[in-house]
């Protein structure tokens, strides 16, 4: 059978910590979707890492990391993270599984990135950078050059022809950049990527599914940055959704038991795009502050604002989600307000929906009020201990979702969590 744990907000809502936290109870971690726009971070013995692109069960010993096919590759990042993770001990090379069919992230396409949104100007995504949306394009568009091609002859000259044909994309975009550097380690990298075990993704997880596996599927992004219902165009290219894990794994949709969907107890967005709950207030510069929200993978302030249950319960509609893990709940601690946003005005109608586009359209969040809980919950292990005021907060959101919180992280360590 198969689980899957993803992000049904804008992103960051904890997941690298969360996937770490439930390894244990898998055989396969296997990312979906995505590539190194995602930033996942865990506490590995008290020491922070960001993972990029390896799952996030790789601290856990004898369990096999997968990266499907739906992921975009970056050889160089990978590199970067094997590294990394070697130098704690990780034998990488043992438990790193990726797939032939993963399309390769080039440094043209990390170019043309930055072009397009140099083009976008004031409309511009926030893209990462890291080529995310160039690599599914030529996906899509049935250019793209694929992890097993590298171990074929011709692969020099495939590159060389995809260049090209970039090349005169960029010359359109007027964007001159010298990339040799970049190639220089994209080659190297790529002598790295061959010593990896490159497998036929499809069949090795479904033989792992018929030998009675468990599996863990590990979403990136979150579910308002899906290239087809979140904020488009102010999304990610992939399905971050449910959905993907089929595509981007080669499982059968009937093989998906537990759909974990991971929010934080607030909601936070990093790059442009609507965000209804926003705040541009001190408290949202308060629970930036508190919460440090900076991004994992490029640094840059996150926005804040309240949990918005109109978004939340949409969210749970499209993937399904069968469990709610709630995440830095840890953050409101101190707050002695607290707000959840339940419905929408949207030009002056009330609605309970997400609109076709959140942006052409003004929306004025409907809010509930919550006294703040004003304690230290970081130390707590067991449900029964919470403040009544936060589990007001939190009925009152299971009760609007109709979808249960089960789990309750209370701090960034492995250990805080709190089983409801
Ligand atoms: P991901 O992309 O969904 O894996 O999330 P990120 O790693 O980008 O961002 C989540 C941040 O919150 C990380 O710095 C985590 O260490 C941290 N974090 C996760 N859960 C909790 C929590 O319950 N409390 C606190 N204080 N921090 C948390
Ligand atoms: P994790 O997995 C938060 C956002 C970017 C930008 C938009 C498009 O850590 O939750 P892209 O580089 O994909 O073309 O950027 O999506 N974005 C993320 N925001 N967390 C992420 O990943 C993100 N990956 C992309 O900020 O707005
Ligand atoms: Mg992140």
């Amino acid at each position: 059978m198969v689980d899957v744990i993803l992000g049904l907000q804008w992103g960051d809502e904890g997941k690298g910590k969360i996937v770490d936290y439930f390894a244990p109870n898998y055989d396969v971690i296997a990312r979906f979707q995505g590539g190194p726009n995602a930033g996942h971070t865990l506490y590995v013995e008290g020491k922070k890492i960001v993972l990029h692109q390896i799952p996030s069960g790789i601290f856990h010993a004898n369990k096999i990391n997968l990266i499907g096919n739906g992921v975009v590759l970056d050889p160089v990042t990978l590199r970067r993270e094997c590294e990394s993770v070697a130098a704690m001990g990780i034998d990488y090379k043992k438990n790193l599984f990726i797939s032939e069919r993963t399309h390769l992230i080039l440094p043209t396409h990390r170019a043309l990135d930055k072009a397009s949104e140099i083009a976008k100007g004031n409309e511009k995504i926030g893209s990462t950078l890291k080529g995310i949306g160039p690599a599914y394009m030529d996906k899509t568009g049935r250019n793209g050059l694929r992890v097993g091609d590298l171990l074929d002859k011709n692969f020099v000259t495939e590159y060389i022809k995809l260049r090209l044909k970039h090349q005169r994309l960029l010359d359109s975009y007027s964007f001159h950049e010298d990339i040799s550097a970049w190639e220089e380690e994209f080659f190297d990298a790529i002598e790295f990527l061959k010593q990896l075990k490159i497998v036929n993704g499809e069949y090795f997880i479904n033989e792992q599914i018929r030998a009675g596996k468990r599996i863990l599927a590990e979403g990136a992004q979150g579910s308002m940055l899906d290239v087809d219902f979140g904020t488009f165009p102010f999304v990610t290219s992939s399905n971050t959704i449910s959905a993907g894990v089929c595509t981007g794994l080669g499982i059968a949709p009937q093989m998906i038991k537990e759909v974990y969907g991971v929010s934080k107890a607030y909601c936070t967005r990093v790059g442009s795009g609507p965000f209804p709950t926003e705040l541009y207030d001190e408290t949202g510069e308060q629970i930036r502050k508190i919460g440090n929200e900076f991004g994992s993978t490029t640094g840059r302030p996150r926005r804040c604002g309240w949990i918005d249950l109109v978004a939340l319960q949409f969210a749970c509609m499209v993937n399904g989600v069968t469990q709610i893990i709630m995440t830095k709940t840890d953050i409101l601690d101190s707050l002695t307000e607290l707000k959840v946003c339940n419905g929408y005005s949207i030009n002056g109608e009330k609605k309970d929906y997400v609109p076709f586009q959140m942006n052409r359209v003004t929306i004025d969040p409907a809010y509930k009020s919550f006294e703040g809980w004003q304690s230290d919950i970081t130390a707590i292990n067991e449900y029964g201990a919470l403040p009544a005021k936060m589990k007001a907060y939190i009925d009152y959101i299971n009760g609007f979702l109709k979808v249960p919180v089960k789990y309750i992280s209370n701090g960034p360590g492995r250990d805080q969590i709190v089983v409801a």
